[in-house]
């Protein structure tokens, strides 16, 4: 048995990521700046310690005592002075390298499928020089970047949901583009395996769902969830780079730059890189999971 500390194991995929490690036997703390709203995680026996990743001092007193440790920390939109800089790169490289200092046998680092130092997107950009951060701080650390994450609470599925009550459903170009939605269980199982498994330190790993989607088939999919019909309309990038660029003087916009940018490129595992196959996990499918839920008695 391992100690582990999750940093951000109070969000969406490091709450699974901590569930995963407690059922493998481990012992589990988690840090994040708030402290966790979920009582199941201290009656599950989890530990919290509150931790900012810009901040060396509580990194560093997290990280003590343990073995193992898990970055699933997440800014999606720059906002309140906080940017992808600080967060993806500053933050995750500051994780890694007293992580390395204080000694613990291996790190996870949670990043994204399609992470770029040459997109348009900041976020990308950000993400993969974050990744270099924590590859040259932490040379046997494990990456894990999963494609779109669905589950129990997801954003993904729910902001599909919401779009079928539009009389008319605007698409991102045509729709084309793929994405192999990934259940939150499944990346958090290889969270947990990769730390049992020596022989995958130093890897990266591309994890997507058993079948990949284009966004217009994904929104059929949720369409026939909900018993809606709905027209698709093609929008063309510009239009959406357009709205990005007004929505931005809003506090919370409901579309960033950074998103439509996301939009134009596939979003589905490579081939040079490990999946869930090397792990010994066979992912779930989007399509069987939303019929399963639909199922009587579901
Ligand atoms: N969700 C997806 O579809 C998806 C897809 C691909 C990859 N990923 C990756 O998976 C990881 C986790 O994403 P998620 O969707 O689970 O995120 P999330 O639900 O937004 O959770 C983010 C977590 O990070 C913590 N956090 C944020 N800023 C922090 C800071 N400065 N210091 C310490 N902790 C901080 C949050 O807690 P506090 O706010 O209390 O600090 C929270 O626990 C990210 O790397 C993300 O890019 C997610």
């Amino acid at each position: 048995m391992a100690t582990v500390v999750v940093f951000g194991g109070t969000g969406f995929l490091g709450r699974e990521i901590a569930r995963q490690l407690i059922a493998a036997g481990h012992a589990v703390r988690v840090a994040s700046r708030q402290p966790p709203v979920a009582r199941e995680q201290a009656a599950a026996g989890i530990s919290h310690v509150q931790a900012d990743v810009r901040d060396e001092a509580s990194v560093a007193e997290a990280l003590r005592g343990v073995d193992a440790a898990v970055n699933a920390v997440s800014l999606y939109v720059e906002s309140g002075g906080l940017d992808f800089e600080t967060i993806h790169v500053a933050g995750a490289g500051r994780l890694a390298r007293l992580a390395k200092a204080a000694d613990l046998a291996t790190l996870v680092h949670v990043s994204g499928i399609g992470v770029s130092t040459k997109s348009d997107s900041a976020y990308v950009r950000a993400r993969a020089l974050g990744e270099r951060a924590v590859r040259d701080a932490f040379p046997e650390a494990v990456i894990l970047r999963p494609s779109v994450l669905f589950g129990p609470g997801d954003a993904f599925l729910r902001t599909l949901r919401s779009l079928t009550l539009l009389p008319v459903i605007p698409l991102f170009g045509h729709g084309g583009m793929k994405l192999q939605p990934v259940h939150v269980e499944d990346v958090a199982v290889a969270a947990a395996r990769v730390l049992d498994m020596p022989a995958m330190r130093g890897r990266v790993f591309e994890l997507g769902g058993a079948r990949a989607y284009s966004y217009r088939e994904t929104l059929e999919l949720v369409l026939e969830e909900q018993h809606r019909r709905r027209m698709l309309l093609p929008v063309p990038f510009a239009v959406w780079k357009l709205l990005a660029a007004l929505a931005s003087v809003l506090p919370n916009p409901p579309l960033t730059r950074d998103q439509v940018i996301l939009m134009r490129q596939d979003n589905i595992p490579g081939e040079a890189v490990g999946t869930f196959a090397d792990l010994g996990i066979e992912p779930r499918d989007l399509r069987s999971e939303i019929e399963a839920a639909r199922r009587p008695g579901a």
